[in-house]
């Protein structure tokens, strides 16, 4: 049995712990909060036996062997670092730090004490992602020559997007996934990119459009914002056909098409309880296997797509610190 420890007694931590509940060789062992009557809410809702007012006391607790953190991402770096030099294996959410500074800072203090990290972005753990290089590698749609997608949820009203101060932004947010969808589907490098961003009047990116020219002359094109509802479809399209995901971040289908809206075929996606069993399925078969990082999202590639939306919020004057 893997026993998980939660940081953060949030929104998405509801989530994590209703998926944790249901698996088998893993369970919720711990929520950690600032707030020790929230941790007790929290653990009574959820069938939590232990529940801790601080972090650092959950990270103490010698039974925890993997801690999920799940707070703004203003935090994660504080967050991770406090872990590993406590010697927990931990599974930190999208978007893994603020900036590659402290995303290299972090890995490097992990690979150091030798100590098991991942970023929790959930489509990379997926079976669909296989499931969609096959359909891709089969040659159905032929030569894949664009990529498009939009990711667009209106989260306008939530502090944690709307502060600078917290991490805040579409990009860190949304368009995280769209990145990820990009370099998931295409692995040829990117020759040119073109972006503008909307800002909201508390300086964050609310909206933006982000285009990539591969080096193999594949078309990428995204857009994220978290100030309105989307269709957050995922199209490859290829020379013969294009194939959809029907949401881009938790697909119930891949549905591969040949001439406008005509489905050739619809793939269904595995049964699943939420989605999220998938990365903690992973962190527990690497840290069983006494990997430091899981081979569905390695760190070269955490590091690159952080790499990325530094270059992308430079680009726009968005700042890529919480030191505002
Ligand atoms: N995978 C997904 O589908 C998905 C979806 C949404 C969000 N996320 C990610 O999950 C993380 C948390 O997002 P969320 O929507 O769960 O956020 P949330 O509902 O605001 O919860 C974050 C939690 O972090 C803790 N926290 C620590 N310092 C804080 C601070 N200064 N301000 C506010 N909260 C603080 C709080 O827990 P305590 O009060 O208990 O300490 C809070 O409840 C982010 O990295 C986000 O990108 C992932």
């Amino acid at each position: 049995m893997m026993n998980v420890g939660i940081i953060g007694a949030g929104h998405i931590a509801e989530k994590a712990a209703r998926t944790l509940a249901e698996m088998e060789g893993m369970s919720c062992l711990a929520i950690g909060s600032r707030s020790q009557k929230k941790a007790q809410d929290f653990a009574a809702r959820f069938g939590i036996t232990r529940a801790y007012g601080s972090y650092a006391e959950l990270l103490q607790d010698p039974d925890i062997d993997l801690v999920y953190i799940a707070t703004p991402h203003s935090c994660h770096f504080e967050n991770a670092r406090d872990a590993i030099l406590a010697g927990k294996p931990c599974l930190v959410e999208k978007s893994f730090m603020m900036n590659a500074v402290e995303a290299a800072a972090i890995l490097a203090l992990a690979r150091e004490k030798n100590v098991f990290i991942a970023e929790a972005i959930w489509p990379r753990y997926m079976p669909v992602r296989d499931m969609a290089r096959q359909v891709i590698a089969s040659g159905v749609i032929g030569k894949p020559v664009m990529l498009t997608a939009t990711l667009a949820y209106n989260v306008s009203e939530k502090e944690r997007v709307l502060q600078p101060s917290l991490g805040g932004g579409a990009l860190l947010d949304l368009g995280v996934y769209l990145l990820n969808f990009v370099r998931m589907y295409c692995d040829s490098p990117i020759r040119d990119l073109t972006t503008s961003c909307i800002r909201a009047a508390t300086g964050v990116d609310a909206s933006e459009v982000i285009t990539f020219i591969h080096e193999d002359g594949t078309l990428s094109t995204v857009q994220s914002s978290a100030f309105s509802e989307g269709n957050n479809e995922g199209v490859i399209t290829g020379t013969t056909g294009f194939l959809v995901f029907d949401d881009l971040i938790n697909p119930t289908c891949l549905r591969i098409c040949r001439k406008r809206h005509i489905v050739e075929r619809e793939i269904p996606v595995p049964k699943q309880i939420t989605g999220f069993e998938y990365q903690f399925q992973a962190s527990a078969d690497a840290i069983s296997a006494g990997q430091l990082e899981p081979v569905q999202m390695p760190h070269a590639e955490t590091l690159y797509i952080m790499h990325l939306m530094d270059r992308l919020r430079t680009e726009w004057g968005v700042p890529t610190s919480s030191a505002v």
